[in-house]
Order: C-alpha cells, then sequence, then structure tokens
C-alpha cells in the first residue's frame, strides 16, 4: 500500500509480441496479449474499482467489485481475471454494476471499525477509497451483527502490525507471501465468514516469515502496516534510492516526511528487485541515525587517548600532516588506504585517486580482496571480463540451476525469490554446499542434487563434474569448437580425462557419492539451459581462482555462456563490491581492470590527472598488514571497512593496526578498526549522499540523497579535501562530474552519466559506444577476450586439514537479518532474529564431546580461540562445524588462519581445523575484547563529556 502513489495495474505486466485493441468504455486501447481488461483499462485511463487485485500479485478474483459488462457476453464478468480479446467491448460504468459494487462495499464495510479518522492508512486505505469510488451511503446491515472486532492485534513483528479487525480477507498478504517472496507463511484459516489470516497458527514473530515486508506492501487496508507509519503518519514525499546492504541491490522509495524517512518501499520499476526486498532493505534503517553515530571529526595521539572533538578543518590538515610526516621519515611507500564497497562508486574512485596521485604509491584495496578476488581474476583469464555474465532476470529462463557455495535465502534474499519463482515452475536445482542450506528444501521447492561436499574439495568436484560431462560425449562440441581456443581446449580435456578426475576417483576426497555426481553432470549438461549462481563458498579457499576457472571452464563446456538462461553469475556480498573492484580498487588495476604496469593506460590517466602514476603495483591487504608488523607502513587511510572484525587472523590484523603511526579510520561508527585508530573522519550513510552502487549483475544505479549528512560533509567530500590538503587538488563540485571522469578515462563506463540513469532507471555496464544503453547478458556473440580459454584446474589439497588436535573443519557463511560485521544490523531490530552468532554442530559430533544445545564451546585452531554457544543440527555434516560473523564479540576470525587463495591472496575463511570443547568461561582473546572495548567506549565517552 502507498501512500505517496505509483500507478497500479491491478495485474501484473504482460509481453507479448501480439498485441489486442480492444474497446474500453467507448476509447480504444492496444495491449499485449495475455493483459487483463483491468490493466487494458488502466491503459485507457479508466480505473475500475477492485480491493483484491494489485500488479505484484496474479489476479484472484475474489472481492467481486471489479465486475464490468462485456458486449455479447452474459454476466458481470471480473476484469481483473477476464482476459483482454480482439474487438471487445467494455463497459465499466453502468447502473447495474453500481449496485452491484455498492453490495459489495456494505458487505465489507459491516464488519470494518469505522475509526477511519484515527486510523493509521487515513487517506491511503484502498478500502477507504473504493468506499467512496462506489459512493457508498448507508449500510444495510448495521454494524451489530457477527464481526471482527474485537480481534487481538499482532505486534510481535518489530516492524510491522497486524489488526484483524480492519482485515477484508483479500489474501493479498497471503499470496505476497507465496508469490513474490516464497515463504508460504501465511494461510486462511476457516472458511466463509469465519475466515482469518493466520501465520502458520502462531503469531508473526514466532512463525516462518522472514519479515520481508511484501504482504505489508499488498495490504489494502490498515491491517498489515509499518509501526513507522502507524506511530508518526503518512509520508509526503518519496525519494528513488538503492538499497545500500547486500550486492541485490534493490530499488527503493525512501518515503519521507521532511528530511524523515517514514518507511522504504521497493520500487516496482526497480530492474534488480522488481518491487521486492527483504527485511534489511526494507526495514533496517534506524541505524543512518542511530545514537551510536559519530557526527564530528576526532584525532589523539595515542589509542590510550581520550578522544578529541575537531573541526574538519583540523581533522584534514591534521591527517594531512601525519601522512606527510611519515613519507618523508618512511619513503613514499609507507601509507595506503583501503576503499570500501558500502561506499559509492564516486568516493571509492576518489580513494584510489587520492592513494595514486596525493600518496603517490599504488598501495590501494578493498575488500573484494577477502571475497571476490578469485571471482575477478578467474573470470578475466577465461572469458575476458572481471564480473557475471548475466542480468538477475535471466533466471526465470534457466533450466538447470546450480548453486555453488552459495545461501542466497540468507545472503541475496530477493533474488532467492525470482530464484524459488523459477524452481516452482518446474526449473531444476543442483545445490552444492557443505551444509543443508534452506534451498535444499523448501515449501514447493527441492533440489535435485545435493552435493554436500567436504569443506575444501570444491575443485575435485568441478573437475568430477566436467570430467563426466567429456568423458559420456555431454559437451557441446559446435559452441566449443566455434567460441573457445582450441588449443587450450585439447591441453584441458587431456587432462581432465584422466581417471582420478572421475568421481568414483573423487568420491573418498570428495564425500559426494559418485552417483549423484553423474547424476548432477548429466543434469546440468542436457537439461537446458543451465545457469550456475555461485557465492564466497567458491572464492574464500585457497583455491578460489581455480575454482572460478573450474566453474567458467563448466559453462564452456556445455555452451552455457551467451544468452539469456544461462551463464556464470558471482553473487556480490555487499552492495558495492562490483563497483570498488570496477573502480581501480585493486593494487595492480587502474579503473576498468586495467593493469598499472600498461604504459598505454598509465600515460591516459597520468595526462588526465597530471601526474605521474608508479608503475609497479602496492600493497594488498595482508602485505599492507605484514609491513606494518615489519615497520615499513606506517599510516593507513580506511574508508567504510573494518578490517578488524572482517579479516582473517584477528590478531595478527589488531597487532599490525597497533603498530601504525597514523591510522585514519572513516565510519560511522567506532567500530573495531576504528579502536586502534588515531584519527575518526565521520562517515555518511547512503541516504546522505548522492552517487552510484554497482550490483552482482554489474547494474549502476543512483543512490540519491534524502537528508543532509549529520556530519555536514558526505564521503567524497572528505576525500576530496585530504587530497587537496596533501597537496593534489581534487575539486569536484557534485559527484556527477566525478562520473563523467570516470566515464572518460574507462572504456566499459564510456557512455555512462547521471541525466542517462535517471532517464534509464539503471544500467548494466559495458555501456559504451557498441552498448549505448548498457549489457544486460554479456559474451552472447564472442568472449571479451576473443576466443574462450579454457584453464588447468588441478585439485590440491589445502594445507589446512583436520588432524588428531582440531578434528573438526570450521566453515562459516551469513544470516538473511544480519549484514557482514553487523555494524549497521546490530543497530536496528534485526536483533531480535540474531543477537549472537552460534556454532552450529551435528548432533554425533556434539554427543562425543558431551555438548548439549546451548552449551558454551571453545572453538580453538592454531591461530586463537573463541567461545560461542552451540546449537545442534544435522543441516552441518558430522565432521564440520559452522558459524556466523556479525557480532565482534564471537571473534569467528580469531579462529580463522592466514591461509589464502593462491592468485588473490583471499583468505581461506571457510575451511579451518578446529577443535571443539565444552568450556564455561570466555576465551582469552574474549577477556582481551572486553577490556579493550570497555576501554575505547570509555575514551568515547569522555571526549562526549568534556563536550557537554
Ligand atoms: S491482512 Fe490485508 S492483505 Fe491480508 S487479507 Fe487482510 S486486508 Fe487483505
Ligand atoms: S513479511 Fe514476508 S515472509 Fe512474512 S508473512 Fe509477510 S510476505 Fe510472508
Ligand atoms: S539487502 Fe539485498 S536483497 Fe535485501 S533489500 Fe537490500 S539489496 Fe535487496
Ligand atoms: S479486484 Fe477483481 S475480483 Fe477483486
Amino acid at each position: 500500500m502507498y501512500s505517496v502513489k505509483e500507478l497500479d495495474y491491478g495485474t501484473p505486466k504482460r509481453v507479448s509480441d501480439a498485441q489486442i485493441t480492444l474497446e474500453i468504455d467507448g476509447k480504444p486501447v492496444t495491449v499485449p496479449s495475455g493483459a487483463s481488461v483491468m490493466a487494458a483499462a488502466v491503459e485507457a485511463g479508466v480505473r475500475v474499482p477492485r480491493l483484491c487485485a494489485t500488479d505484484m500479485l496474479e489476479a484472484f478474483g475474489s472481492c467481486r467489485l471489479c465486475l464490468v459488462e462485456i458486449e455479447g457476453r452474459k454476466g458481470y464478468p471480473a476484469s481483473c481475471t477476464t482476459l483482454v480479446e480482439p474487438g471487445m467491448k467494455v463497459r465499466t460504468q453502468t447502473p447495474k454494476l453500481a449496485t452491484l459494487r455498492r453490495g459489495v462495499m456494505e458487505l465489507y464495510i459491516s464488519d470494518h471499525p469505522l475509526d477511519c479518522l484515527t486510523c493509521p492508512a487515513n487517506g491511503n486505505c484502498e478500502l477507504q477509497e473504493m468506499a467512496g469510488v462506489v459512493g457508498l451511503r448507508e449500510v444495510r446491515y448495521g454494524y451489530d451483527g457477527a464481526n471482527h472486532l474485537r480481534a487481538a492485534t499482532d505486534a510481535s513483528n518489530p516492524y510491522f502490525g497486524f489488526d484483524p479487525t480492519k482485515c477484508i480477507v483479500c489474501s493479498r498478504c497471503v499470496r505476497a507471501c507465496e508469490e513474490v517472496q516464497g515463504t508460504f507463511a501465511l494461510t486462511v484459516d476457516g472458511r466463509g465468514f469465519a475466515s482469518v489470516i493466520s501465520p502458520g497458527g502462531t503469531d508473526f514473530l514466532s512463525s516462518e516469515c522472514v519479515s520481508c515486508g511484501a504482504c505489508v506492501q499488498a495490504c489494502p487496508t490498515a491491517t498489515l502496516m509499518e509501526k513507522s507509519i502507524a506511530e508518526q503518519g503518512q509520508p509526503d514525499h518519496s525519494v528513488v534510492t538503492t538499497c545500500a546492504y547486500c550486492g541485490v541491490g534493490c530499488s527503493f522509495r525512501a518515503e519521507m516526511k521532511g528530511s524523515q524517512v517514514m518507511r522504504m518501499v521497493p520500487d516496482k520499476d526497480g530492474h534488480a528487485n522488481h518491487g521486492h526486498s527483504c527485511v534489511k532493505g526494507r526495514f533496517a534503517w534506524g541505524y543512518a541515525t542511530h545514537p551510536d553515530r559519530i557526527v564530528k571529526p576526532m584525532i589523539r595521539v595515542r589509542i590510550t587517548d581520550p578522544w578529541r572533538e575537531v573541526s574538519w578543518e583540523e581533522a584534514i590538515a591534521h591527517t594531512a600532516s601525519e601522512f606527510q610526516r611519515i613519507q618523508r621519515k618512511y619513503g613514499r611507500g609507507a601509507v595506503g588506504g583501503i576503499t570500501s564497497s558500502r561506499c559509492t562508486n564516486e568516493e571509492t574512485y576518489l580513494v584510489q585517486k587520492l592513494v595514486r596521485a596525493a600518496f603517490g604509491n599504488n598501495n590501494v584495496d578493498t575488500c573484494a580482496r577477502v571475497c571476490h578476488s578469485p571471482t575477478g581474476y578467474g573470470l578475466k583469464q577465461t572469458l575476458g571480463e572481471s564480473a557475471g555474465t548475466q542480468n538477475f532476470d535471466s533466471v526465470a529462463h534457466a533450466d538447470v540451476v546450480v548453486v555453488i557455495g552459495a545461501n542466497p535465502t540468507e545472503g541475496h534474499p530477493v533474488f532467492a525469490s525470482h530464484l524459488k519463482r523459477r524452481l516452482r515452475e518446474g526449473a531444476k536445482l543442483i545445490v552444492v554446499d557443505p551444509r543443508t542450506i534452506d534451498l535444499v528444501r523448501q515449501p514447493h521447492v527441492e533440489a535435485t542434487y545435493h552435493l554436500q561436499l567436504r569443506p575444501g574439495t570444491n575443485v575435485a568436484v568441478i573437475d568430477a563434474l566436467a570430467h563426466i560431462i567429456v568423458t559420456e560425449g555431454l559437451w557441446n562440441e559446435a559452441f566449443v569448437r566455434a567460441r573457445c581456443d582450441l588449443k587450450e581446449f585439447e591441453k584441458w580435456k587431456a587432462f581432465i580425462v584422466q581417471p582420478h578426475h572421475s568421481p568414483e576417483a573423487m568420491e573418498g576426497i570428495t564425500g559426494v557419492p559418485a552417483a549423484d555426481l553423474r547424476g548432477a553432470a548429466r543434469l546440468y549438461a542436457t537439461g537446458g539451459n543451465g545457469a550456475i549462481y555461485y557465492g564466497l563458498g567458491v572464492t574464500e579457499h585457497s583455491q578460489g581462482s581455480t575454482m572460478v576457472i573450474g566453474i567458467a571452464n563448466l559453462a564452456m563446456l556445455t555452451g552455457n555462456l551467451g544468452r539469456l538462461g544461462v551463464g556464470v553469475n558471482p553473487l556480490r556480498g555487499q552492495n558495492n563490491v562490483q563497483g570498488s573492484c570496477d573502480m581501480g580498487s585493486f593494487p595492480h588495476e587502474l579503473p576498468g581492470y586495467r593493469h598499472i604496469s600498461d604504459a598505454t593506460t598509465r600515460a591516459l590517466f597520468e595526462a588526465a590527472w597530471s601526474v605521474t602514476l608508479e608503475s609497479e603495483p602496492g600493497l594488498r591487504i595482508p602485505n599492507m598488514l605484514d609491513a606494518a608488523l615489519d615497520g615499513s607502513f606506517k599510516g593507513l587511510y580506511v574508508q567504510g571497512e573494518d578490517i578488524g572484525q572482517s579479516d582473517p587472523d584477528t590478531q595478527h590484523v589488531t597487532a599490525a593496526l597497533s603498530s601504525l603511526e597514523c591510522l585514519v579510520v572513516q565510519d560511522l561508527f567506532l567500530n573495531e578498526t576504528a579502536k586502534f585508530a588515531h584519527v575518526f573522519l565521520p562517515g555518511s550513510s547512503f541516504l546522505e549522499k548522492d552517487g552510484t552502487f554497482t550490483n552482482a549483475e554489474r547494474r549502476i544505479s543512483r543512490v540519491r540523497k534524502v537528508m543532509p549528512p549529520l556530519t555536514g560533509l558526505a564521503d567524497w567530500e572528505v576525500t576530496a579535501a585530504l587530497s587537496n590538503a596533501l597537496g593534489y587538488p581534487m575539486h569536484y563540485r557534485h559527484p556527477s562530474e566525478i562520473m563523467d571522469e570516470i566515464a572518460r578515462l574507462t572504456p566499459t563506463f564510456r557512455n555512462v552519466s547521471y541525466a542517462k540513469l535517471d532517464r534509464l532507471g539503471s544500467i548494466q555496464w559495458p555501456c559504451n559506444d557498441r552498448s549505448p544503453e548498457g549489457t544486460p547478458v554479456m559474451h552472447v556473440d564472442e568472449f571479451v577476450r576473443g576466443k574462450g580459454k579454457f584453464m588447468i584446474t588441478a585439485y590440491v589439497p589445502t594445507d589446512e586439514h583436520t588432524t588428531r588436535m582440531f578434528p573438526l573443519l570450521l566453515t562459516t557463511g551469513r544470516t538473511l537479518s544480519q549484514y557482514n560485521v553487523g555494524a549497521q544490523t546490530r543497530r536496528t531490530a534485526n536483533v531480535v532474529w540474531h543477537d549472537e552468532d552460534k556454532l552450529e554442530i551435528h548432533p554425533h559430533d556434539a554427543e562425543q564431546r558431551g555438548v548439549r544445545e546451548g552449551d558454551w564451546v571453545g572453538v580453538r585452531s592454531r591461530a586463537g580461540e573463541t567461545v560461542l554457544r552451540a546449537h545442534i543440527t544435522e543441516r552441518i555434516q558430522p565432521g564440520v562445524v559452522y558459524t556466523t560473523f556479525h557480532h565482534p564479540f564471537s571473534g569467528a576470525n580469531v579462529v580463522t588462519t592466514d591461509i589464502s587463495d593462491w592468485a588473490t591472496n583471499c583468505p581461506e575463511y571457510k575451511v579451518t581445523a578446529v577443535q571443539v570443547t565444552r568450556v564455561s568461561q570466555p576465551s582469552e582473546w574474549q577477556r582481551h575484547f572486553t577490556e579493550l572495548d570497555h576501554q575505547q567506549h570509555e575514551l568515547l565517552e569522555h571526549r562526549q563529556r568534556e563536550q557537554a
């Protein structure tokens, strides 16, 4: 339900080459075949009254308010369920229709509280509006009969309430939960007058509901309503912007009252989400104005000193002088910067420019280092471009979907809803994951194969799949011959047919039955359009890059590239991780993935930036940390990242941070990294700035300022000020000028501009003269590198293996309600779903250790030890344990090690050999953590007291 109304066609949009012309109330109108009479009427500018219909949902035909008359037909068909036909003559307003509609409305209103003036939906209620539209003036049945007016409100969900007294049982909510979200949490209990909407016989909070809000959006009355609206009234305007959480990149209308966000409503025109969202984007925006926000710059000499609030001028001047002092004393390479995948493209571009042009070195890296850097490497080597091949809509054309090392229902929920819809339509699913993720078995969705491999054996599985496809003659010879480098293919083929790649030989390594591997390979190779979606379970391994290459090999081998419904699709973690990589955040690459050693590219940037650039790649994050411990790296500028929590081997990271002479953190909150900082530059949230994010489909979308920055400056303005203070001028008046510079210097962004983004809504790069409106599907006629390159993917076991001392393998992942290090979501009501990270352990392993549900257990690896509460579950296989990493005290990364991907240094988060034992107190690291945490918050409060 919208207050700042969008046009609603009543039934979903249809696409068809066949066009049908009919007449509505005497007006001719032409619509695609398959459209409803109701939608055609809207096209003709006629609004037929309705209650149970909305264009997010298939027509249901229950309310009988949308009746029309059709010449030559008997009776009064419902316009929402009647499809258009050529030459149809429809009348929407006749005396008989008016009487029928008033009769329907009378029945609804006789069982509805008449408290419109004090109802939170007043002025934005479809029931109220329809009563007016049909001209209801009296209710003959009175209000004293049987009714639902004393039913209790369910306020259990932190974000929305359910007031059954206002329910008209239109079932829009039930259908939204099924059709849009795919969760099936709601039912209509009872029959006839006794019908009520029920979240599975319990309250919303304890039900299967995942709080996506689709039912709230679909509800035409105040029955399901956001608490923010119920408490504060209706918004007065809206601004379209992009979610700042995951890589799906949902488009939202921020509905505002003045500069206050009232609610976030997913945008029906959003090309990534088509009007849907998850709990994070829709509801978890309160962190932006949380009291923990630090909004004034602060500096201190030592990390044991209290913070001193200073002006922006002083903070910038101090930072610049510290970096200059360090460079004078230790050399130009002694400082560096880390860009953020949570910040905009423009901000990320500026930070890498600051490092290369103002610091004068290439010591810039980004958090993609620890997530999808192997994707960049693997896809560039094989296909020629460091990005996924499809748009999200492509999944609607897939026949077989392979999900490898990803958990879309938790990590990429809106994409998961699209995927589940396709699976309900009949597409087959193969899941490759050590855990039984939700997708393996859900209402109306079941994987044909779940290849439950041992952590660390991805490459063995992908090699076995390729072996089967080649040796059974299932490969697409025509595609390979036409599109791939045949010399490389023949080399690879000779490698992959070797008997040790057979599923029978690999079974002992992977733990996956050979028959399942054979079945899955045959299904993927012969089941029609095969699409692979993968996540960090692929990349965060010592062979992360090898596995990405293996996936690309498999897709080329079967011809599953270059059209809708197929492809190789990395599900990117953070909102702008694709963008931060595109913008040249890696030490070896300038924007657009061009190597810094390439003299022509360097010359282009040197001319544009009026500097001389270093030709050697700079330090990666792990190298910066090692160099800090060695004493050769002394100054670091971290924008919007929390390496103190997110990077592996926490104790190594914090030791390195402690060795720095000037650590500058730009963030919303005093995060784990900032506890070691000397300068804190307050950051701005996505609501406070203009810019763009690029999602996992290479889709560039606008971020629009809906409120002024609480700190006075957007992040890009701070970076520019720092650059100016360092003597390298940056004078941009608006982020659009930064994008113009990016477009001038980056071939894949050549035709991108804010004006075009405003016109098209969003653009998938490459966007240049060849594809001026963007590229939904890549590698259509040929690969970006020309011929696709098969590469050898020999399985090499990780050094991290189980021993008598560390007999279990720990793997990590995410949960729906929390996001990454939790800095944002922990400061929202999302904590009701996940207030601590737990250790999932199989009943067999738990029993062996005498561990019961909820016990505290020590998790110890060769890197460190932490203590978590145990959750006993068969989702995880024996010999493997699992945890999330959203809470700093959990210390998941105290346990993870320094092993990393051979090509990119992406850490092997997914495999750590551990021992688990029952304990009764926190680990030593946790005790130190608590002390440091108290100390740092004391120092922060001391600053606040001084100011007071
Ligand atoms: S809760 Fe709202 S959407 Fe659901 S049946 Fe009742 S009125 Fe319709
Ligand atoms: S919030 Fe989403 S999951 Fe929950 S009942 Fe509504 S539609 Fe279903
Ligand atoms: S977190 Fe991801 S799926 Fe959820 S609303 Fe934001 S972009 Fe969409
Ligand atoms: S809107 Fe058509 S029957 Fe309800």
